[in-house]
């Protein structure tokens, strides 16, 4: 199977390196283009691509840059991707270190993916963003271990959603529903569950503790 992966830092480097130690054909681009990825193909066997060429073929293409980069990728993005990819967004939203004020999620009140879903014109779901980038590397463990950590997952594409769980179970992590994309704002930074270490239990308790409230942190 092939996998899209558009950024290639702490988050796309290290999916770069797990997936493709579990036999995927990883296909990964940055902004700079395939020529400054060179050492992360070595390393990985991943393929360097341009942007627009990373989702082609693709069945799950993740989208993981800061998400003040999300207006600038092209149009065209899917082209050539797998019948019924799915499309995973990583993105967090940070106002005040990285992202600068996005007025549709401040004002209008929409979910960070809902604003990203939007943008790229295709259901998104959103995995991994109170996920330590170290942990995706340090923390799988087979299924049934006892410490083994779950990630909340949300989307509206139930199909997209069942294939992403999946993976990530397969990469090493249980997986909790949290909802659809409106819902997602339970698993945003400054909620219980953002950089939870917990199995399946504690997650769901803190998905049901989150406030819809954007904290003061992460509101410009
Ligand atoms: N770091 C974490 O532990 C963590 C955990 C969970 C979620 N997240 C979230 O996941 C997302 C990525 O975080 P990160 O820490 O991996 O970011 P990062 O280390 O800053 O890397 C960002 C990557 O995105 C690429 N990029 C930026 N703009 C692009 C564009 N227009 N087209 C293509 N590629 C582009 C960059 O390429 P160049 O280097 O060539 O510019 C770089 O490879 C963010 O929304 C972040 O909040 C991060």
């Amino acid at each position: 199977m092939k996998i899209g992966i558009i950024g290639a830092g702490n988050i796309g480097g290290n999916l770069t390196r797990r997936l493709t130690a579990l036999g995927y054909d990883v296909s990964v681009a940055n902004s700079r283009g395939p020529h400054t990825l060179t050492a992360l193909a070595e390393e990985t066997g991943a393929t360097p691509v341009a942007v627009i060429e990373a989702a082609r073929g693709a069945e799950i293409v993740v989208v993981t840059i800061p998400l003040k980069n999300i207006p600038d990728l092209p149009p065209g993005l899917f082209d050539g991707a797998a019948d019924g990819f799915a499309v995973i967004d990583t993105g967090n939203y940070y106002p005040k270190e990285r992202d600068g004020r996005i007025a549709a999620i401040e004002d209008k009140g929409l979910t960070e993916s809902r604003w990203t879903q939007q943008h790229l014109g295709h259901p998104v779901i959103k995995a991994f963003n109170g996920t330590y980038a170290q942990d995706i590397l340090d923390k799988p463990r087979p299924k049934d271990d006892p410490e083994r950590m779950a990630l909340p997952v949300a989307g509206d594409d139930e199909a997209a959603k069942k294939f992403v769980r999946d993976l990530i179970d397969e990469l090493g992590f249980d997986t909790v529903d949290a909802g659809g994309i409106d819902d997602s704002w339970r698993q945003q930074p400054g909620t219980p569950v953002y950089g939870l270490r917990g199995g399946v239990d504690a997650v769901t308790k803190a998905l049901a503790g989150a406030s819809p409230k954007r904290p003061a942190a992460f509101r410009e």
